[in-house]
């Protein structure tokens, strides 16, 4: 589906956008592996490269905008184009309610998911404009609009990316690009495994959770892929602003 693009991947490190950033690589696109964990970047375009396909790992947290102005630079300098974006690089903090929440803690979340995915856009789209269009996808989160207890910061930092794809879309489309969202329910990954096996408070919370994906399972990181994968091909051509869940049912409950 995605043979012969450029395709740029933040948080391609780990979870979601390592799989997704294998598996645009396994269909010949040439992927820009994007992480603040620059080794863990390394890792994935070495497994890449062994199965033959094209990647470039570059260290940058997304959330400084010399950082990212220069990251995506590099990628215009090594293949002259960018014709897809996964903007994936998020974090969460272990859940605390409104007034235990420090200021602090509130602009670590919204800077990274929120204003690393501003960033991101800003210089991605700039590129795209110039060489004739392109597509986008953002990560944000069942929980932007299905939200639990003690997530404010989370919650907010992802409803604030719907905005910000929508006005992408209204915006961009006449130049060529669109811009869209996916919202992921509980995904197994290191960020959630972590919780899940680790943290008292959270076991208590599985089991509700998983009632509430009716498929009756959590998700896999390539269930995410292969959505962003249709959303930032050619197939999708029509599709701009949406906001896509890829939760097992979770937001229909
Ligand atoms: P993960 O923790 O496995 O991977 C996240 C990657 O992003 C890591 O490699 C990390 O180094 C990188 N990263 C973090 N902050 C960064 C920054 N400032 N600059 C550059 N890279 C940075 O997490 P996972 O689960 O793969 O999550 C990916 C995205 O999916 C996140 O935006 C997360 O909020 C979202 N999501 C995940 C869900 C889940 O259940 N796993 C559910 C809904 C949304």
């Amino acid at each position: 589906m995605l043979k012969d693009k450029v395709v740029v991947v933040t948080g391609a490190g780990s979870g979601i956008g390592r799989a997704a950033a294998m598996m645009f690589a396994g269909d010949g696109a040439k992927v820009a592996l994007i992480d603040r964990n620059e080794d863990a970047a390394r890792a994935v375009s070495e497994e890449i490269g062994q199965a033959g396909g094209e990647s470039l790992p570059l260290g940058c947290d997304v959330s400084k905008e010399a950082e990212v102005e220069k990251t995506i630079d590099a990628v215009i300098q090594e293949w002259g184009r960018i014709d897809g974006a996964f903007n994936n690089a998020g974090i969460e903090l272990h859940s605390k309610s409104v007034p235990d929440l420090t200021a602090d803690e509130w602009r670590k979340v919204i800077d990274v998911n929120l204003t690393g995915i501003f960033l991101c856009m800003k210089f991605e789209i700039a590129a795209m404009r110039g060489t004739g269009g392109g597509a986008i996808v953002n990560t944000a989160s069942a929980g932007a609009i299905a939200t639990q207890p003690n997530m404010a910061e989370y919650a907010s930092s992802k409803a604030g990316i719907l905005g910000l794809t929508r006005a992408g879309a209204a915006e961009f489309g006449e130049t060529k690009v669109r811009v869209n969202a996916v919202l992921p329910g509980l995904i197994l990954t290191p960020m959630t495994e972590d919780r899940l096996f680790s943290d008292p408070n959270f076991a208590a919370a599985v089991d509700p959770l998983l009632r509430r994906h009716s498929i009756g399972r959590f998700g896999k990181p390539a269930d995410v892929a292969e959505a962003v994968r249709w959303l930032l091909s050619d197939h999708a051509g029509f599709i701009n602003g949406v906001s896509l869940p890829v939760d097992g049912g979770f937001t229909a409950g």
